[in-house]
């Protein structure tokens, strides 16, 4: 009988397709597999028996994976099993940056008590006036999974869409619509799209890549998106470009405290993935990799 642990709730639809092989157990000392989300694994101390961690997501920066190497422990994660749903995310921040929902949301409950939104409807029109999507351009960095889906979404959209990644899969390659311009010189993206979306990994080369120097070759008023991870972007650069104007909107979607309440941030609390089809998927992505490798040794992504 294996045992697991679910260190940090993943769906209980990927729990169900363990077999009768596998049990539960209440705390990870006594565990084959951990299975986690997002929760911080750095502190931990790993009993000698554990063989596998399973992150449910892509980002595996929760994970002390020098510590797991160093104790044989392997380490997965379920890329793309969550993409489609951050993709949704990304194009609905692409939307709030463009057009003033927000704004007029809060109009409507700020005022609905007076009995006169829908005479008063006129004025908001104006206050809250937009612009639409099509025909500007969009640069994605990074066309992994969620990269080539956003690429692909905006072009149904109308965008005139530039992806740069010096590293192409042949797997991304092939998803990628034949519209989409590629780029290997990210300096061509900063200085020509009005909206500039991220979707690399946190690495040390990547780290702070959205910083100073890259903001100040961006358009001015350009909107810039984060849903792949904080660390990308320099908050402190993000603030000052954000309040100097030169970028519009920065849609992110971690909470930062230094972003949070600028004028222009968008800041949202780490949903991207948090859909039921999300978890779901990765969920039963992880719990089959967990039991491919504990029952056949297998290492790779299904
Ligand atoms: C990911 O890395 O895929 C996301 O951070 C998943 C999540 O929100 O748990």
């Amino acid at each position: 009988m294996y045992k697991y642990h679910n260190l940090n709730p993943i769906s209980q639809v990927g729990l169900d397709e363990f077999t009768k092989d596998y049990a539960p157990v209440s705390t990870p000392e006594t565990a084959d597999a951990i299975l986690v989300r997002s929760a911080a694994m750095h502190e931990m101390e790993f009993a000698p028996d554990l063989k596998a961690i399973a992150r449910a997501g892509a980002g595996v920066n929760n994970i002390p994976l020098e510590k797991c190497a160093e104790q044989g422990i392997v380490v997965f994660n379920t890329p793309g099993a969550n993409a489609n749903g951050v993709k949704e995310l990304v194009i609905a921040g692409m939307l709030l940056a463009s057009r003033d929902i927000i704004g007029g949301i809060n109009w409507v409950e700020e005022n609905e008590e007076d009995g006169n939104i829908a005479k008063d409807a006129e004025k908001a029109k104006k206050a809250f006036a937009g612009q639409e999507l099509e025909g500007k351009k969009l640069g994605v960095i990074g066309l992994g999974a969620i990269g080539v889906l956003v690429a692909n979404a905006a072009t149904h959209l109308g965008m005139d869409v530039y992806g740069y990644d010096p590293y192409v899969s042949v797997d991304s390659a092939w998803r990628l619509s034949r519209s989409i311009h590629h780029t290997t010189n990210v300096d061509e993206i900063y200085e020509n799209c009005d909206y500039i979306t991220v979707h690399v990994p946190a690495l040390d080369s990547t780290k702070g890549m959205i910083g100073k120097d890259a903001l100040g070759l961006m358009k001015e008023g350009v909107i810039v998106l984060n849903f792949a991870r904080d660390v990308l972007v320099d908050s402190e650069a993000m603030v000052d470009a954000l309040v100097a104007g030169k970028v519009k909107h920065y849609v992110t979607d971690f909470p930062t405290p230094e972003i949070a309440g600028v004028k222009g941030a968008i800041v949202i609390p780490h949903l991207g993935a948090s859909t039921e089809e999300s978890e779901d998927n990765c969920a039963k992505m992880a719990v089959k990799e967990v039991m491919d490798y504990l029952e056949n040794g297998n290492i790779k992504h299904s």
